[in-house]
């Protein structure tokens, strides 16, 4: 309820004023009430017993008095252990609602434009994308959209990994098993079985193990042949990528890609640049930066940030280094995300200080490691196939797919066939991110089909189908759901406030969400409208309301909630069908 204290606070300094305190004492006091059903913001007065010379419980009751009359027609207040409690006014609730009507953006301001870039999906060329990877896709797109509907400038970046040593091993295989049928049999995705095989080969046999060493030579030399193989290699991996995301309908694609060797012309220069900062230093043969203080090893040995090898090959920390340089000279970006898996923690905590200490980033920049937890089987084991391999995330989502249709079918619907497949992949691929984004993405996440695809609950298809039934009314509705604009909005039933309320802190949740780069905090918001909604259309009658007044303020909170859901789903990149 920031609205209400924004209202409020000014009101209240001014009745305060006879008081011995302070506005700033005051004002660090309002704040949101913890229980949302007793109130919507709170003023706890125990730290002001000195001051008055009395009890908390005096204290309140006296401030209560004071405020009460100025927030007339604004809150309700009360007292209860030393807190004073202020609930919004139905009065106040409805004009704030009333203003939302007429606004696109359903109150959402606009930010002072940052530039930020986000780094996210990311997977490996040659290699499956596995369940991290898209987490990473799913989260990043959330990130990005939430960040565009706040102003900022968003620059997609696609860090995939498609340059290094394996490519020697890589090239060669391909060479083997012939480009043709690669092409034809990988096109489909087999990258696991792929990238297997030539690490096997590459331990088992010398000669191969010899063509591959020398293959890293020709390409990192950019022999013209080698780059034509490894370009096969990273278009059959990126035209995979590309069938996921398009699946996903997430952001992403080919204008998005920058991979690993899009900095590999940059590498000599952060040696150089390390070297001349006096960060540099040799290691066996390897060139190392040393940061010192906690980066110790488990026999307390300074622990470093591998520059480059002692055969002469750069390290992830090497690429990283460049990227930034590039985020932030050639991009001139005010803000660098990278979404990946917290087991990538350490290492970016250690690239950012050594960014830092050698001047490529200063303290206008900010490196933020978005970092996320695991997908877990019901056993609470990493998510795998049943073969054991990483899952495949084609099939993944084409089971999700097959299992919304399933269920669909299952709830009789009227929908015709044509309508049931458009209409399965919008719930099952909303029903994938969401089961994603709705839990802490700091935390691990059990990976349950019975679950995400439930129509009860904080998931996609309760969302959507709150969606949908609101589109319903409307269908049934003799008011026209254009002609809402200007409607008066009455709030007189509880649940009609409790609905308002929710609507009025869109706002506010999207804000949170965004800042914290935490989506799930707008899922839950989406989640509790749409709760409310329930209750308010189990116990307020809409279309059957006695007059036509009562039905049009709240067709109005009808109207208002559908874009709730619709507007935060599509900030999480997920859909809402008018019907399913
Ligand atoms: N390709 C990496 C992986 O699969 C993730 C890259 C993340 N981005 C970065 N700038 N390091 O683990």
């Amino acid at each position: 309820m920031r609205d209400l204290i924004e209202v409020c606070a000014p009101l209240i300094y001014e009745s305060v004023s006879e008081f011995p305190v302070s506005e700033e004492h005051i004002s660090s006091l309002i704040g949101p009430a913890t229980d949302g059903r007793m109130a919507d913001v709170a003023i706890p007065c125990h730290s002001l017993s000195g001051v008055f010379k009395k009890s908390p419980i005096e204290v309140a009751e006296e401030i209560c008095r004071v405020i009460s009359p100025s927030l007339e027609g604004v809150a309700i207040t009360s007292t209860i252990n030393g807190f004073v409690n202020l609930k919004a006014d139905p009065r106040w609730l409805s004009s704030k609602t009333m203003s939302l009507l007429p606004d696109e953006r359903l109150g959402v301001k606009k930010e002072i434009s940052r530039k930020i870039v986000v780094d996210y999906s990311a997977p490996n060329v040659a290699k499956e994308m596995h369940v991290g990877h898209l987490r990473s896709t799913v989260i990043g797109d959330a990130i990005v959209r939430m960040l565009q509907f706040k102003g900022h400038q968003v620059i997609r970046e696609n860090h995939i990994g498609d340059w290094g040593t394996p490519f020697g091993m890589l090239i060669e295989h391909l060479i083997d098993e012939g480009e043709e049928k690669f092409a034809l049999e990988k096109g489909i995705s087999d990258f696991d079985n792929f990238y297997k095989e030539a690490r096997s080969k590459f331990s088992d046999d010398s000669e191969f193990a010899n063509r591959a060493r020398a293959r890293v030579v020709l390409l990192q030399g950019e022999d013209e042949d080698t780059l034509r193989l490894w370009k096969v290699l990273v278009d059959v991996s990126t035209s995979y990528f590309n069938e996921v995301y398009g699946m996903l309908g997430v952001l992403l694609d080919n204008d998005d890609l920058m991979g690993e060797s899009a900095y590999k012309h940059l590498l000599p220069q952060v040696v150089e640049r390390l070297d001349e900062s006096g960060l540099l230093v040799e290691s066996n043969g390897a060139s190392v930066v040393f940061l010192g203080g906690k980066w110790v090893n488990r026999e307390g040995q300074p622990f470093p940030v591998m520059i480059r090898k002692a055969d002469g090959g750069y390290n992830y920390s090497t690429s990283d280094l460049a990227c930034i340089i590039d985020r932030v000279e050639r991009l001139s970006c005010d803000e660098l995300l990278y979404v990946v898996g917290t087991p990538q923690k350490q290492h970016f905590e250690m690239v950012f200080e050594v960014a830092k200490k050698a001047g490529f980033m200063n303290d206008t920049h900010s490196a933020i490691h978005v970092n996320f937890g695991s997908v877990l089987d019901s056993n609470g084991q990493m998510l795998k196939s049943r073969a054991g391999q990483s899952v495949k995330l084609v099939d993944l989502l084409r089971e999700s797919i097959s299992r919304a249709g399933q269920a669909i079918a299952e709830r009789n619907s009227e929908l015709s066939d044509e309508e049931t497949v458009r209409i399965s992949k919008i719930i099952g691929i909303g029903a994938v991110k969401y089961a994603d984004l709705s839990t802490d993405r700091a935390k691990d996440y059990v990976f349950d089909w019975d679950r995400m695809l439930s129509f009860e609950g904080n998931t996609a298809p309760y969302l959507q189908y709150s969606y949908a039934r609101i589109s319903r009314i409307f269908s049934l509705s003799p008011i026209s759901r254009d002609s809402l604009k200007e409607t008066k909005i009455e709030l007189l039933a509880e649940e009609e406030q409790n609905l308002a309320r929710c609507i009025v802190n869109f706002s506010e949740s999207l804000d949170q969400s965004a800042s914290s780069f935490h989506p799930h905090k707008l899922c839950t918001h989406i989640h509790t409208t749409s709760s409310a909604f329930a209750s308010f259309y189990e116990a307020c009658p809409v279309i059957k309301a006695d007059d036509e007044g009562v039905m049009a303020s709240r067709l109005a909170l009808c109207d208002l909630t559908a874009r709730v859901i619709s507007t935060g789903l599509g900030i999480l990149g997920i859909q809402s069908p008018e019907m399913m």
